[in-house]
């Protein structure tokens, strides 16, 4: 068996960090150092000997300095990654995305520890190429009064940093989600609007609210499911031979391409299945809104997003497998059970 590996997750409480501490943990002898401002999705771990959490702020240096030594591998995980807050709270998305996360890369580089940077799909921007290739489609921003691309550019200029750290030794891989879904995404009773579309339509479905396409939404996302991303994260943690060393690959399904409404009739229509959600959604219309008065002036969207993952197929054998409908299903039944639970008390 391969050496067991010490893994360092930021923002483990988070969308991608509660998927991926319960995969490792399952699936690897690794050992998990997980840290957040709170463990709750975390703490059926507590018990297992393989996992340790340490509850603190990113930006305590004393503490990530601690852990960052302490590990072979970090997935530096924390960050805003909601369209509204870039745009109502720019300067936190920058503090947080990039200040503070630019001090654990550059931690990495000093104690040679590999990094796994999360890029995102927002960097390709507003590129017109029907796939968003990672090395050669261009990133396309819009002006600067169009806050959205706050959150892009930082991301964009991290990219940067970490490629240019990994010239003088840093070992990196470079990973960009394309709307990853699942439960847990976002907080379901969240009524600032805040959450990214499904958890979004979900809690307006389960408080009897519209569901409300942003422009129409016509706009395209290749949604894909959050197990198919854990998959393809594991492997470039395993890390076989070297190969995602020096990569960046977009981890993404570009088959489950859809429109926003597509995604909206789908999630309303599976909503009939489902305890709780099946009355409220008898009532739900799916609208249309504009962008301006949904986000605000300074949003800015891209009509489709299609990522090419030939490279990332190919190095990682991976593959990504699950459909919409059966992503909407397993979301749904998360959303279930931490219905159940809570009505337990
Ligand atoms: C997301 C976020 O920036 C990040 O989570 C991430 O880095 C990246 O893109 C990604 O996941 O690939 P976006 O795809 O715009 O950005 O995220 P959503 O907020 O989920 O919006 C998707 C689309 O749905 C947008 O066109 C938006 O205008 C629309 N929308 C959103 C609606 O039509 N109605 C709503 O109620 C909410």
């Amino acid at each position: 068996m391969a050496k067991a590996k010490t893994v360092l997750i930021f923002g483990a409480n988070g969308f991608i960090g509660q998927h991926l501490v319960e995969r490792i943990l399952k699936e690897k002898n690794w050992r998990v150092i997980a840290n957040d401002l709170g463990d709750r999705m975390l703490a059926k771990h507590r018990k297992n000997p393989r996992f340790e959490f340490h509850k603190g702020d990113i930006r305590n240096l004393k503490l990530i300095k601690k852990l960052v030594a302490k590990s072979d591998v970090v997935v530096p995980l924390a960050g805003i990654a909601t369209p509204r807050t870039y745009i109502e709270n720019p300067l936190r998305v920058f503090e947080i995305d990039f200040e503070a996360n630019l001090v654990i890369v550059r931690l990495c580089a000093k104690l040679k520890k590999r990094v796994i940077w999360p890029s995102t799909s927002e960097v390709y921007g507003m590129s017109t190429d029907t796939v968003f290739h990672p090395e050669t489609s261009n990133l396309v921003m819009g002006p600067i009064n169009k806050m959205r691309w706050i959150y892009a550019a930082g991301k964009q200029l991290m990219d940067r940093v970490v490629t240019a750290y990994g010239r003088d030794g840093l070992d990196y891989t470079i990973f960009r989600p394309f709307n990853w879904i699942g439960y847990g995404q976002d907080n379901l009773h969240d009524t600032s609007g805040t959450a990214r579309v499904l958890t979004q339509f979900l809690g307006n479905i389960l408080r009897g609210k519209n569901l409300e396409l942003v422009d129409g939404g016509s706009n395209r996302r290749s949604f894909t499911h959050i197990d198919d991303c854990t998959g393809a994260l594991i492997k470039i943690i395993e890390n076989k031979g070297g190969i995602a060393s020096g990569k960046i690959y977009n981890i993404g399904n570009p088959r489950n391409n859809h429109s926003i409404k597509e995604l909206a009739t789908a999630a309303l229509k599976l909503a009939t299945s489902y305890p709780y959600f099946r009355d409220r959604a008898k009532k739900v219309k799916v609208v249309s809104v504009s962008s301006g008065k949904h986000y605000g002036e300074a949003y800015q969207d891209m009509i489709n997003r299609t990522p090419y993952i030939t490279n990332t197929m190919k190095d990682l054998k991976w593959k990504p497998k699950i459909n919409l409908r059966e992503a909407l299903k397993r979301t749904y039944a998360g959303y279930v059970a931490q219905l159940e639970k809570e009505k337990r008390g």
